[in-house]
């Protein structure tokens, strides 16, 4: 049986969540390929919310074995706080499944990160500091330490000894800092994580090909998003693994062959966190979050700045950090689209636009003076890319409701379809709301 892949296509925060969520009530197997306990999924259901961070969105649902695989860095402490959390909701959480060959996230990795950000001052990635560079960075450097190694105290001791060595040095000769305590990190790491998780370790990739020899249903989780890649997306302001849907064969052992269908998930504008290039973006009244500054911005850029944050409650998941928000950028779209396969786009968010008189997309970019369809490979191009905006009368109608393609005022599917248009692929979800039942299919 074929598997399909979700995948963010803009900078993250696309609502991946709440369609993962939905597409898995179909599958038998949910499996996140790649990222870390830097991503926020948000899920709600009959007005209850769920702050995922590493467990699979297909955990809220009873049939779906959740895996987390190879390709995911996992911080055990965070996981297991999510599961309790998730336990004391009353999810099972018995099911999910944790790939012995994922790598660990350490107290050190966290240190660096954090570190590495401040020495960086102004020129700063505003990485979410959970430590997924260091780990992905130990992961190809090889001094990485795995799941597996839980299992096997005395190599696992042996493995950090060694690497806590040199990360003790960096520590204390770039950072200035007081050295970790190996001791303490193997308690805490074998006596209180291990015991816990030892019953989710597997052989996921096992279990993949397993399900897929049966006849199930398998769904590739991206977290992260394209923009983000760390090939593909605005380098170095991007993540450190691969979210793009090339990701999930590495990411979950699978060849490409199996995925059939890759669904997009792209909000009907666009945010970002954190600093790097942003084409459409709007500036925001108060301080600016690595965005752009207040002064000399016109009143009308403010407040579709503001609406965007405001009536989209655009604050991280897990951070609270507030996303920098703009226009839908149907030049980025393009380029995802390609970049991932994509079969099918879901658009969310869009009630967000409800109230606006006029909504605006890019179709194209002014660099220096030179019209481009396309995005631009080099970095000075695209941080002098200048949007160039069609504009699209608004529908003025509440869409909170909107559960059928024709409860979609003529404007709405107007919009939709001038999306589909400009970026070739066809939109079949709509998400006109948070809640788990707030959502248009479009066609089959
Ligand atoms: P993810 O990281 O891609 O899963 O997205 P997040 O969960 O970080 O951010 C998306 C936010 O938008 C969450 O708070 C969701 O509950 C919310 N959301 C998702 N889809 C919709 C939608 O169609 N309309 C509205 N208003 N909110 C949505
Ligand atoms: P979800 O899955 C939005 C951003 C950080 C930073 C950059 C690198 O919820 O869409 P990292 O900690 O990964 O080294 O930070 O990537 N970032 C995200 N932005 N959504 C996410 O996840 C993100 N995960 C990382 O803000 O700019
Ligand atoms: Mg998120």
């Amino acid at each position: 049986m074929p598997a399909t892949v979700v995948v963010g296509t803009q900078w993250g925060d696309e609502g991946k969540g709440k369609f993962t969520d939905l597409v898995a009530k179909e599958m038998q197997l949910v499996v996140r390929y790649q990222g870390g306990h830097n991503a926020g999924h948000t899920i709600v259901v009959d007005g209850e919310s769920f702050a995922l961070q590493l467990v699979p969105s297909g955990v809220l649902y009873d049939h779906i074995t959740p895996v987390i695989a190879n390709g995911v860095v996992v911080d055990p402490t965070v996981l297991l706080a999510e599961m309790d959390m998730l336990t004391a909701k009353g999810v099972d959480c018995s099911r999910i499944k944790v790939s012995g060959n994922a790598h660990l996230i350490l107290p050190y990795h966290q240190e660096i990160d954090r570190l590495t950000e401040r020495r960086l001052g102004n020129a700063k990635l505003g990485t979410t500091k959970r430590g997924i560079g260091p780990a992905y960075s130990d992961k190809a450097s090889r001094v990485g330490l795995r799941v597996q190694d839980l299992l096997d105290p005395k190599i696992f001791r042996a493995k950090l000894d060694v690497v806590l060595k040199e990360k003790n040095q960096v520590l204390a000769k770039v950072f200035n800092q007081l050295p970790l305590d190996a001791d303490e990190i193997a308690h805490h790491y074998l006596e209180e994580c291990r015991p816990r998780l030892e019953p989710h370790i597997a052989d996921t990739v096992n279990l993949v090909h397993e399900a897929l020899e049966a006849g199930q249903h398998v769904l590739l989780e991206g977290a992260q998003a394209t923009f983000l890649d760390l090939d593909h997306g605005t380098y170095p302001f991007v993540t450190s693994s691969n979210p793009v849907a090339g990701g999930a064969c590495t990411g979950a052992g699978i060849g490409p062959r199996y995925i059939d269908r890759v669904m997009g998930i792209a909000k009907a504008y666009v945010t970002r966190v954190g600093t790097g290039p942003f084409p459409t973006e709007l500036a925001i009244s108060g301080e600016a979050v690595g965005g752009k500054p207040r002064d000399g911005v016109d009143d009308e850029e403010l407040r579709l700045g503001d609406h965007f944050v405001d009536v989209g409650h655009e604050y991280g998941t897990n951070s609270g950090r507030r996303r920098r928000p703009g226009w839908f950028d149907a030049v980025m779209l393009r380029h995802a689209v390609r970049l991932n396969s994509l079969s099918e786009l879901a658009i969310t968010k869009l009630d967000v636009l409800d109230k606006l008189e006029e909504v605006r997309v890019c179709v194209a970019y002014d660099v220096r003076g030179e019209r481009m369809e396309h995005l631009p490979y080099h970095q000075s191009d695209l941080h002098a890319a200048r949007p160039v905006y069609e504009t699209l009368p608004g529908w003025r109608t509440d869409l909170t409701q909107a559960t059928e393609t024709h409860h979609l005022p003529r404007e709405a599917e107007d919009y939709l379809a001038f999306l589909e248009e400009q970026v070739g692929v066809p939109i079949r979800l709509v998400g006109t709301g948070p809640g788990r039942t707030q959502f248009v299919h479009r066609r089959d």
